[in-house]
């Protein structure tokens, strides 16, 4: 298969690709990315010279460069792990992930139905449904974005539905709890608290730490995409999750206790405009179609992504200086 990764310089999208060239050595994968903050070429060093992948800079904004890109490199397939992540930044400046999210998406589906590509995965987020108090959301429940971030991929996902209803565009859209890992960008909930614990520095816990997320590990996800990829019927939508929920003072917890640190460390600051109180997804249409079943175990796959920022201080550091951070963050660090 021929496959372009959008996005494929960023979190996900770096280890999808790994994930992708040691399982398939005959594939090809092209990485089409903007090289935004959050885009890193360092994620893909291991691949660079594997003479089927390519990386291509470029923006799913840009119909034209999106275009030759998949003309010239034959490209079959798409997933799209392009996208503004950080909902502090939303907030704060929503314009680029209203440009990204929706505008990029719908060249993609454009791109997807001019070329006759044989699939387009579109990787989305579990923020679409909004928060929920008791219970999960399924498939089928309505969008209820709370964020300028969530209403942006709620958009690109309509579009997503009403590309496959009105030209049988073969999308399939996935809606995944949060990620970690290794090489996530700094100022997510996980890296952020290990790298300013590492800094020893504080860590800012927004309100009463009591809002709950589910989290599923980078593998975890990648063999998720990977099925979807071959195996889902266009059209369809899967949730990706693992029922793994915790409060966010809980994952604070068990990162000081990791690293050896007291509850001292712990900076409660105000909550964040809008925060939503809970996310939890029902992931079992996916393990009933495909029998796939999250792997790692989240203390597991904690303690290595604490050490993988222990040993790779050169990877986050300079990312963590940048003004952009600062500027984004500020308003969170008034104490409560
Ligand atoms: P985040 O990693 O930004 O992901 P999302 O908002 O997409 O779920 O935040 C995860 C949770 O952690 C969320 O409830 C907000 C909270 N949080 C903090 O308490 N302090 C922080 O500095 C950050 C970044 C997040």
């Amino acid at each position: 298969m021929r496959l372009l990764v959008s996005g494929g310089a960023g979190f996900m999208g770096s280890h999808f690709i790994k994930y992708i060239l040691a399982k398939y050595p005959d594939y090809t994968v092209v990485n089409f990315d903007k090289l935004t903050y959050a885009g890193n070429l360092e994620n893909l060093r291991e691949v660079e010279n594997n003479p089927h992948y390519k990386f291509v800079q470029g923006d799913i904004c840009d119909r034209e460069a999106l275009e030759k890109v998949i003309s010239e490199n034959k490209i079959e397939a798409i997933v799209n792990y392009a996208a503004e992540t950080h909902v502090d930044r939303s907030i704060m400046d929503p314009d680029a992930f209203l440009r990204t999210e929706i505008f990029g998406s719908f060249n993609l589906l454009e791109a997807t139905k001019k070329f006759n590509l044989t699939k387009m995965v579109q990787v989305s987020t579990d923020e679409v449904y909004g928060s929920i108090e008791d219970g999960s959301f399924s498939e089928e429940s309505s969008f209820s974005p709370n964020s300028p971030y969530a209403a942006a991929k709620a958009g690109a996902d309509h579009l997503c539905r009403a590309y496959f209803v009105t030209y049988k565009t073969p999308v399939v859209v996935t809606h995944s709890c949060n990620f970690y890992g290794t090489n996530q960008f700094p100022e997510k909930l996980i890296p952020y608290f290990i790298t300013n614990l590492i800094e020893g520095k504080k860590v800012p816990l927004y309100g009463d730490g009591k809002a709950v997320r589910e989290w599923i590990h980078t593998s975890d996800h990648c063999r998720a995409i990977d099925v979807l990829l071959h195996k889902a019927a266009p059209g369809e939508v899967y949730n990706i999750g693992t029922g793994k929920e915790l409060e966010n003072i809980e994952i604070t917890k068990m990162i000081l206790s990791e690293m050896g640190l007291g509850e001292d460390m712990i900076e409660p600051v105000k909550d964040r405009p809008g925060h939503d109180r809970r996310y939890s997804i029902d992931c079992s249409k996916l393990s009933r179609d495909f029998g796939w079943k999250p792997e790692k175990d989240f203390a597991t796959g904690l303690k290595e992504t604490i050490e993988w920022y222990k040993a790779n201080a050169d990877w986050w550091q300079p990312l963590k200086s940048g003004e952009h951070l600062d500027y984004f963050r500020k308003q969170y660090t008034d104490k409560a």
